[in-house]
């Protein structure tokens, strides 16, 4: 029987080597996640550890015969309350190709109690016989192997058994009690019966197994709160990609206004394979592309987000028109010693554009110059300003973070009821206010970041960035911050994704 867990293993990996069209194709989804072999390993040994202890104790039905016992004759035996307390795996293997992923354990054992019970009846002794007892049984070199796919099924993951086998090699059986002739009569009529009910048994609790984890997929969230305005799109796009050296998928990964549709974005382009680790020792690779970053800043331009007054720069006093004296004589004319705001708001998203080693960021920016008149904002100029930023993203926890610093600033006046401008000065005044006010507010929510896609209670570990054109990879290792809300997770099939809203 072992030799049809190897079968599906032959089989599966035969589909190995058929050279994979499918990964040429160009995919679409501007966040990817590629899970290595090493991150298959850390997804096995989670399962493995996860079914062996979900699996049991297993209930197997009632076998019950009439058995020809040499000098006894026919005799009816009953095994009942059969079950399996304990399996232990001493090894397993996982691997992935074409047709999804294989797993198989192999040298497994486990240990079943039962009761067994018989009766006869001869015309040598008319009155019937009977007696019970308990029995245990150890089973020996069981082998399990299965293989498993993954599609996309409306934006959620439908996962599904292609393949599953349960082969026991050898039992040991141990009557308490009972005649001689009985454990033999056991042995032989029962043995071959209890191997197969303890595989019908396993490949059923397998197929269970199988069948919550499908809910559980079915039920993830599509969208990831951000903060109170944004979340991130997590829908599923395209169906895994399954290869022999990792599993790929692709999700929408774009920022969407918080429960709310934000479709008639366009994010056009096509994307490239995405990029992976190159075999490094990482388990997971996650693929974000400049799409994402731009999604975000449409989501908060459009929340209408973008804009600040400005009224004091941090150690001086309140913005006054005599601070502008020299840049606005004409104003400190009109209005001697008032107060002032700045109102400056995004005239439109700003663009993200990722580079080989950086990023840069082209912010588009209107800034209305008012004065306190009476306490009444009086707005008397606007100049336009094209920012050019660059900045760097990190890892923190799970999210990803960043900051930017300026590297320019370009101004034209817009409009002004206070004639000409000396747009060079006062260019100089507002990039004091950038530095010191409006960049540091900017930088602490990019400090805050956004959460990567991940199931709760992972971690990612020894994260490494890498920026290339138009994507960033983060290659990551991960483990278990929380295993048990992890499993909690897993369990109740809610709040699976790792999120937390922070102010904007
Ligand atoms: C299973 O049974 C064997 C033999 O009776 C025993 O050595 C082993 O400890 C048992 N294992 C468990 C987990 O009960
Ligand atoms: C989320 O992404 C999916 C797949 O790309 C898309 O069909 C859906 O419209 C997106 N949801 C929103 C709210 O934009
Ligand atoms: C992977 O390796 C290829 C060729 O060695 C290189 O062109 C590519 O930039 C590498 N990708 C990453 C993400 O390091
Ligand atoms: C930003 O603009 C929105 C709408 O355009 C407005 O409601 C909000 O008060 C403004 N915020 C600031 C700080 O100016
Ligand atoms: C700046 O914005 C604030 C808040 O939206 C508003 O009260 C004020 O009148 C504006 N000032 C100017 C000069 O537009
Ligand atoms: C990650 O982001 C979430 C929400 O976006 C926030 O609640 C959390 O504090 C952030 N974690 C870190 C380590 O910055």
């Amino acid at each position: 029987m072992a030799a049809s867990v190897l079968f599906i293993f032959f089989i599966f990996l035969s589909q190995l080597y058929t050279p994979s069209i499918a990964h040429l194709q160009s995919l679409e989804g501007f966040i990817s996640l590629s899970v290595s072999e090493k991150g298959l390993d850390f997804v096995k040994d989670l399962l493995i550890d996860r079914a062996v202890s979900a699996l049991t104790p297993i209930e197997l039905p009632q076998i019950e015969r009439h058995a020809k016992i040499p000098v006894v004759g026919k005799v009816h035996i009953v095994l009942s309350d059969i079950i399996i307390d304990h399996i232990d795996i001493s090894s397993s293997f996982i691997e992935s190709g074409e047709a999804g992923v294989a797993i198989a354990a192999s040298g497994a054992t486990a240990n079943l109690s039962m009761n067994w019970k018989y009766s006869y009846k001869t015309w040598l002794i008319p009155i019937e016989v009977s007696d019970e007892g308990k029995a245990s049984v150890q089973v020996e070199r069981m082998e399990v192997g299965l293989v498993a796919s993954m599609k996309n099924h409306e934006g959620n993951l439908r996962l599904s058994l292609t393949e599953c086998v349960c082969s026991v090699e050898d039992i040991i059986i141990k009557l308490d009690g009972g005649a001689s002739w009985l454990y033999q009569g056991v042995v032989d009529a029962f043995g071959n019966r209890i191997e197969s009910a303890v595989e019908d048994a396993v490949v059923k609790k397998i197929e269970e197994g199988i069948f919550k984890m499908d809910s559980i997929l079915q039920s993830l969230p599509k969208e990831i709160p951000v903060d109170d305005i944004s979340a991130l799109n997590v829908t599923f796009v395209y169906d895994p990609f399954f290869s022999e050296s990792s599993v790929d998928f692709n999700i929408n990964g774009l920022f969407i206004e918080r429960s709310k549709a934000l479709t008639s974005q366009c994010h056009h382009g096509k994307s490239q394979a995405f990029a992976s680790c190159n075999g490094s020792s990482k388990m997971v690779a996650i693929t974000l592309r400049e799409e994402v970053f731009n999604s975000a800043s449409l989501t908060y331009f459009y929340a209408g987000v973008m804009n600040w007054t400005v009224h004091k720069i941090p150690d001086q006093s309140i913005l006054n028109t005599a601070d502008w004296r020299y840049a606005i004589p004409q104003l400190y004319d009109l209005f001697p010693d008032d107060e002032m705001n700045l109102n400056v708001s995004a005239s439109s998203p700003p663009i993200i554009n990722v580079f080989d080693d950086h990023i840069d960021a082209t912010i588009y920016a209107d800034v209305i110059i008012g004065v306190l008149d009476n306490s009444k904002a009086m707005p008397v100029a606007c100049i336009s300003l094209v920012i050019t930023a660059s900045g760097f993203v990190e890892i923190s926890g799970n999210n990803l973070t960043g900051s930017i610093k300026l590297d320019g600033i370009t101004s034209s006046l817009k409009w002004s009821k206070i004639g000409d401008l000396p747009l060079n000065q006062i260019q100089a005044v507002i990039l004091t206010v950038f530095e010191a006010v409006l960049l540091p507010r900017l930088n602490l929510h990019l400090m805050h970041g956004f959460p990567l896609p991940l199931f709760r209670g992972l971690k990612l570990q020894n994260a490494k960035i890498s920026c290339t054109k138009s994507k960033i990879t983060v290659c990551s290792d991960v483990e278990f911050m929380e295993i048990y809300k992890f499993l909690a997770a897993i369990q109740s099939s809610t709040a699976v994704f790792s999120q937390g809203p922070y102010d904007i």
